[in-house]
């Protein structure tokens, strides 16, 4: 097994190498260096012994198996943020793969399909769980939907997909189960010292994207109480969320993208755009939050002045994984001498659009610092190893 995992790790430093920008992991959707990694997760699927395919989106999937088993499928997304680290999406993949390579030769109980994900974190376009909704055959988004270049995602399909039109979904009719192995993205398994938890639910969230409209102007000559400051309005929404985030005690808000036009020293912003995410465990108190945001931004803008347009990119509830997938995990953990602990993920996954069509359960793995969504992303082989064998021991047992 620490071959295997150790293979894994080697395998995620490779993938790293394949990115938009050199010095950094930026490997967005419809790009070549995302077709390269695809290129690379298919030769090692194919080293396992897998059938492969590429479906309409660009989602990669690997099968292993005659059909006429229950189905689990391992998953996770290879697409990645900006500046990103190496194992946020791609280790679950790679554990998938791992757990084709242990079960090869083997009776396992399960046939196993292994679905890397093309697109999950709508770093490029502002879509939301892209190749997982593909890969389940739901309608497209709106293709004609553009990057902050001006390409459309028809033209990252066309790059990325098989180029077939292939309604229906890719789920295999025998599936029983998804299980998607993760980093966990935060601190808490490395405070209690555990290398593996179960996770018991999903979060809810909501991505908002507000176009500002003012006046651009002189800034040395309109005076403060005359303007119609497009970027000051957005600081104040900005942090507004975050304060209404904060009185609620447990919901996260968060303003990552922040766009100010013309975009000079000298010149009054007329136009400014941001996005909000909001999440919360709760979905009535996500809807609360959201209602709330929606009229902070509405009074912020009537009182400054300036047109506001709210787009509601996703507004996704909260998803409970199962709590007997979760049980069999946890027995295979405790039978390597692990007792892992439950916790709820505050980061969306692909889980959650799999779970309208099967029961989904999540593997944590301790990650240092809990950082992520950062180049300081890090694990280590024997916690890798241990998520591969209760993997293994799930597809491979009863
Ligand atoms: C996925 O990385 C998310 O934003 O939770
Ligand atoms: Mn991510
Ligand atoms: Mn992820």
């Amino acid at each position: 097994m620490s071959a295997a995992a150790a293979r894994a790790m080697a395998r995620a430093d490779e993938l790293a190498g394949c990115t938009e920008r050199p010095g950094e992991i930026t490997r967005r959707y419809g790009t070549p260096a995302l077709i390269a990694a695809r290129d690379l997760l298919e030769a090692w699927m194919l080293e396992a012994g897998m059938r492969t395919r590429v479906d309409r989106a660009g989602n990669l999937i690997g099968t292993l198996g005659a059909g006429d088993r229950p189905g689990i499928l391992i998953g996770s997304h290879f697409d990645t943020v900006v500046d990103a680290g190496r194992y946020d999406g791609t280790l679950g993949i790679l554990l998938g793969i791992g757990c084709g390579e242990e079960l090869a030769g083997a009776e396992p109980a399960h046939d196993l399909t292994v679905v890397a994900f093309c697109d999950e974190e709508g770093a490029r376009f502002p879509t939301d769980y892209f190749g997982s909704r593909a890969f389940l055959g739901r309608p497209l988004p709106d293709v004609a939907m553009t990057d902050a270049e001006g390409a459309t995602l028809a033209s990252a399909i066309e790059l990325a997909g098989n180029g077939a039109a292939e309604p229906g979904s890719g789920l295999p009719a025998s599936a029983v189960a998804y299980l998607e192995a993760h980093i966990e993205q935060g601190p808490v398994l490395e405070a209690a010292g555990h290398p593996l938890g179960i996770v018991t639910s999903i979060t809810g969230g909501a991505k908002l994207m507000v176009a500002l409209r003012g006046t651009a102007g002189h800034a040395g000559t309109v005076p403060m109480g005359l303007r119609r400051d497009a970027f000051s309005a957005a600081a104040e929404i900005a942090l507004a969320a975050e304060a209404l985030a904060r009185d609620d005690g447990e919901a996260v808000a968060t303003v990552g993208q922040v766009a100010v036009s013309p975009g000079a020293a000298n010149v009054i912003p007329g136009r400014a755009a941001i996005s909000i995410d909001l999440r919360h465990q709760d979905d009535d108190r996500r809807a609360g939050l959201l209602a709330r945001v929606r009229q902070m931004i509405a009074e912020v803008a009537d009182r400054r002045g300036v047109d506001a347009a709210v787009e509601v990119i996703h507004d996704e509830r909260s998803v409970r994984c199962d709590p007997a997938l979760g049980e069999r995990m946890r027995a295979a953990a405790r039978a390597i001498g692990l007792d892992p602990p439950s916790l709820p993920s505050g980061a969306g996954h692909d889980a959650v659009i799999l779970s309208d069509h099967v029961p989904v359960a999540m593997l944590f793995v301790r990650c240092a610092g809990g950082i992520s969504h950062n180049p300081a992303e890090s694990v280590t082989t024997a916690d890798v190893a241990a998520a591969l064998a209760v993997l293994t021991a799930v597809v491979g047992g009863e």
